[in-house]
Order: C-alpha cells, then structure tokens, then sequence
C-alpha cells in the first residue's frame, strides 16, 4: 500500500497540532510519507519532522486563491482533517464567523487533491446543542439534529461535506469531542484547562479559596472532557479504517466525573485550596437557564497585575502577557449551566476504537505541558 499523505488544517490550534503531533510521534514515512499543515497565521511548530510542509491559507479568501497557494504542495494529499474554527463570544456571532470556511476549505481540496480518499470534519458536542439547554445526555451520535433559532453552523458544515461525497470514491468522517484538554501552541479560541489553571494560580497567590466559578447543579451533576491526544488517535483512526467511514463519532475521555470532587483535585496541583463542601449561592438553580456564582470573565478583570507578580516572581516575564491567552467567557459558557451534557463513546467502542484517558490525568498533563512552554510557572 502506497504511503498516505496528511493535510491538517488548523494547524497552530489546539486539535489540529494535536493531530500533528501523533503523526510526528506515532507514525513513519513508511505509512505517511507527507504532512501538509496549514493555519492562518505563521505556523508555530510545538514539532519537527521532515515530513511537514507548511502552507498559510486563510479560508474566508475566494477559493481559486487557496487553490493557487494549494497547489502543488497539496497535490497528493489522500487524507484530510478540518480543525479550522473562529471563537467568537455570542453564539450567534459564532455561527456568522464560521460560515463559509468549511465550503472554501472542501471547495478548494476538492479541486487540488484527486486521490483523496477520507475527509474528516471536527465539530463538538454543540452539534447536540449541549451548549443551548438541557439535552438527553449522555448524546448519542443517530440522536436527530435540534434546530434552534440561532441555527447552528456544524449542521452547513456536514451537509456541505456529505452532499460533496455523494457518488465520490472517498470516505467522510465527523468527529465531535467535548471541551479540548490541551495545550496550544499559540493562544486559541477554547482553552479549559489553561483558563482553570489562570483561576487556581491566582486564588492560591490571593490566599482565597478557589470556589467553583459555576452553580451547584452543575458541579453536583456528571459531565465529561475530550483530551486533544485522544481526539486525534480516534480521528486518525477513523480516517483509516473503511469500516468506519461515512460515520459520526463523539470523542471523549471516556469516563465521566463530577466537578465537585475534580475541582479540590485540580486545585490541589497547584496548591490551591477548594472544597468539595462548598456552598453555592443559588442552592439549587432550576435546570435550564444560565446560573453562575462568579462569572470568570469578570473575575479576570483586574486579576492582571497578580498574575503579573506571578509571572516576575518565577523569572517568567514573557509568560505575563499569556493572561490575555485564557478563554474566560468560553468557559463562562461551559459554567454556567444548569443541565448535564454529556456524550457517549458508545459507538466508537463499537467500531473496533479503544482509546480512553483518565480525565484527572488529562487535565494534569495539560498543565505540565504549558508549565513547559512556559506559559505557567511550575506548579513546585
Ligand atoms: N477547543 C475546544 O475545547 C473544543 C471543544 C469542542 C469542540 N471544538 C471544536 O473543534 C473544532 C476545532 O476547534 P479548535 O478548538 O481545535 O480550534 P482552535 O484551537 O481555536 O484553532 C483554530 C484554528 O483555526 C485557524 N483559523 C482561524 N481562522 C482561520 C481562517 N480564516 N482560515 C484558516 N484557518 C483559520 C487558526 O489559525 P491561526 O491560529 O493560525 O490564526 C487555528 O489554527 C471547532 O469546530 C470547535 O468548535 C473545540
């Protein structure tokens, strides 16, 4: 079998490096021979590997554009992953930032890449509109779409990708993980874990205690986490075994847990303290509307010159300006809900798929990982 080659969009965020770097780390010339990597701003490699060749395309140009800064580089590219995304803050701005991308990115491959044979799309748990209400959890991938007024960009997304596969020799996937545990190699638009570790960091060095930034419906229920590694070994995966193709897969952890006991251990890494006896403001907030004890993007507000001194103290200068990096409002978003939604990995075990990771773990490496970029100073 001839060699496969990558093109990894996305490629500076924090799934598409991830995908990256399992092909650098896990994988040789002899079974990927190229990886294509693009981003829209100057590549921030976190890997090397002769294999990579960076190609800057910014896919809200016309497509003849990018098909032009495509070729030939992308000529034989057989598997693609789209992990472009813009974040914006308000959910309706979401969907107007992110149309279109994904059309000039398949309009433009499709053109470029004659021996394509399986193109994968990652989306999230906001297909099931985790993020709007209350939905049966954990989600199960054939649950039926649910609309809302605000629509919903994953859906122009898929339908665009399914309808260019009709009578196409090659094979999509969707992949929908849950909030990403990773860590980037420039500032993204989701960052859970960078964001909590700004949160315990600061509470320990205020010497107050790091409450839950949530409602206690939230931190009593279950939910679940997606780390960046596994979301790319399940859509490596996916993207090469043909039984799998044509398939949606939800990737996460594969284990569920409560943030009233998470939060005191996370909180325990950098020495923090919080308590899972903690009490909320709103005893019990009805399910369904937004509910939070403390909005994390307010608190960062003029939480800035004590990271400030952090950062000093540590000999981490350059680390102080990372305070801009932390994705307060998304996380606001991810708190301040009053339902459980989570996803259930199901289907992919069905399929042969046997990834999990032990979401504590997850968390902690991720911090290890930004201590060593130096966009936190060590924990001790
Ligand atoms: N992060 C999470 O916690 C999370 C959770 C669930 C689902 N998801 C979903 O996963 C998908 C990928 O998101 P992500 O979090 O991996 O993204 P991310 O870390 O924010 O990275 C986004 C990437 O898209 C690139 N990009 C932005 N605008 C672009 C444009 N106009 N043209 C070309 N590339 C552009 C960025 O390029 P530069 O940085 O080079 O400018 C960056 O490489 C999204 O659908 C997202 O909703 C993410």
């Amino acid at each position: 079998m001839s060699p496969k080659v990558a093109f990894i969009t996305g490629g500076n965020g924090i799934t598409g490096s991830a995908i990256l770097e399992h092909l650098v780390k896990k994988t040789d010339s002899t079974e990927w021979s190229k990886i294509i990597v693009t981003s829209r701003s100057p590549f921030q490699a976190a890997v090397e590997d002769d294999r990579i060749t960076f190609v800057p395309l910014d896919y809200t140009q016309e497509v003849q554009t990018l098909i032009d800064a495509m070729l030939p580089a992308c000529s034989g590219v057989t598997h693609a992953f789209f992990s472009s995304y813009i974040h914006r803050d308000g959910f309706e701005a979401l969907n107007v930032a992110n149309h279109g991308l994904f059309k000039n990115f398949l309009d433009s491959l499709l053109e470029v890449a004659p021996n394509l044979e399986c193109c994968l799309l990652q989306t999230g748990g906001k297909h099931y509109n985790v993020h709007l209400g209350p939905v049966p959890s954990p989600a199960r991938e054939e649950e039926p779409r649910r609309d809302s007024p605000i629509g919903n960009f994953y859906y122009q997304q898929e339908d665009y990708l399914f309808e260019k596969q009709q009578g196409a020799t090659w094979r999509w996937n969707v992949v929908r993980p849950e909030a990403i545990i990773g860590a980037t190699p420039k500032p993204n638009g989701m960052n859970e874990a960078l964001t909590i570790a700004f949160y315990f960091i600061v509470c320990k060095e205020m010497g107050i205690e790091a409450k839950m930034p949530s409602n206690k419906r939230y931190w009593d229920g279950h939910d679940d986490a997606s780390d960046a590694r596994l979301v790319a070994d399940l859509s490596i995966w996916a993207s090469t075994h043909p039984h799998a193709g044509n398939q949606a897969f939800n990737v996460t952890n594969g284990d569920y847990f409560s943030w009233r006991y998470m939060e005191p251990r996370l909180a325990a890494y950098f020495g923090a303290s919080a308590s899972s006896e903690q009490t909320f403001a709103t005893p019990h907030p009805t399910e369904g509307g937004p509910c939070l004890d403390l909005s994390l993007s307010q608190w960062s507000q003029d939480k800035r010159q004590v990271w400030e001194r952090i950062c000093h103290r540590a000999n981490l200068p350059e680390a102080s300006s990372t305070w801009d990096a932390g994705t307060w409002a998304f996380q606001d978003w991810v708190f301040q809900r009053t339902w459980c939604a989570t996803l259930s990995m199901n289907k992919a075990r069905e399929f042969g798929w046997t990834g999990y990771m032990d979401s504590y773990k997850s968390f902690t490496d991720a911090f290890k990982q930004l201590e060593k970029q130096g966009v936190l100073p060590k924990s001790n």
